[in-house]
């Protein structure tokens, strides 16, 4: 395991995006998981600017991103895909065709589960998985349960964070399920990024790297992976020792 403290925010951003950016020079067509939420946005906006500049090209990329909502169409602001062509692929030469996401809208759930797990079968082994935590640890939409789940799962979300989501929502249709790769799914790619940010997750990021291995805390599992680079930025990371 390799642990990264950086100065702050904009530089965590730039060591994250540094890796994918070596990764791509190495292997053009590599296969990159990829994370919403606030921490990857920063990363993402690096990789624009490389594709800007010319040092960057997706041409060859595909993607398939962590987790989705259930019922929000692709276009909804609130939706990962959304978010993802907002903030990442509509910026660069990617083909949206080699960017999958679960399909929110599809009514059979286990369908979406299905196709979801065949998918990442089909398009093999991750070079790079990129994950935020949550506050409670979770990732993906793997919230701290009593075991791992180990394959794609539909989540039902507590009434905690649809309550916390409400206020994305001005029509009130907050959804309340999501789908998510498993554990073993996030475990199989052949390195993975941790990037954490800000003093809220401190505490968490501590339990997850020196605490006990445990579904309470779903990060935790992430130590046993054989390659793990850890990119805290001072604030989430001040009381970790760096690993490099
Ligand atoms: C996002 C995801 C989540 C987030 C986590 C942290 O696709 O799967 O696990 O990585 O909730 O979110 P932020 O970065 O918003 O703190």
């Amino acid at each position: 395991m390799e642990i990264i403290v950086t100065e702050d925010y904009e530089s965590m951003s730039r060591s994250a995006a540094e890796i994918i950016l070596r990764q791509l020079k190495d292997k053009p067509d590599s296969i990159l998981g990829l994370a919403t939420g606030s921490t990857p946005e920063g990363m993402y906006r690096c990789l624009i600017k490389a594709y800007e500049e010319g040092t960057a090209d997706f041409s060859k990329v595909q993607t398939v991103n962590l987790d989705e909502y259930i019922g929000l169409k692709g276009t909804h602001p609130q939706s990962f895909r959304y978010y993802m062509d907002t903030k990442f692929f509509d910026w660069v030469n990617i083909s949206k065709k080699s960017t999958y996401m679960p399909d929110g809208m599809e009514l059979c759930i286990d369908k979406i589960a299905d196709d979801y797990e065949k998918k990442l079968e089909e398009i093999g082994k991750r070079d790079i998985q990129i994950l935020g935590i949550g506050g409670n640890g979770h990732i993906g939409f793997n919230e701290p349960a009593d075991s791992f789940a180990e394959y794609v799962n539909v989540v039902e979300l507590t009434e905690e964070t649809i309550a916390a989501n409400s206020r994305f929502f001005s029509d009130g249709n907050v959804p309340k399920r999501a789908v998510t790769m498993g554990i073993k799914d996030i475990m199989s790619a052949e390195r993975i990024i941790l990037i954490v940010s800000g003093s809220s997750k401190r505490g968490i990021l501590k339990k997850a790297l020196y605490g006990g291995i445990t579904p309470k805390v779903p990060a935790s599992i992430l130590r046993l992976h054989p390659n793990l680079v850890v990119i805290a930025d001072r604030e989430a990371g001040e009381e970790l020792e760096e690993v490099r």
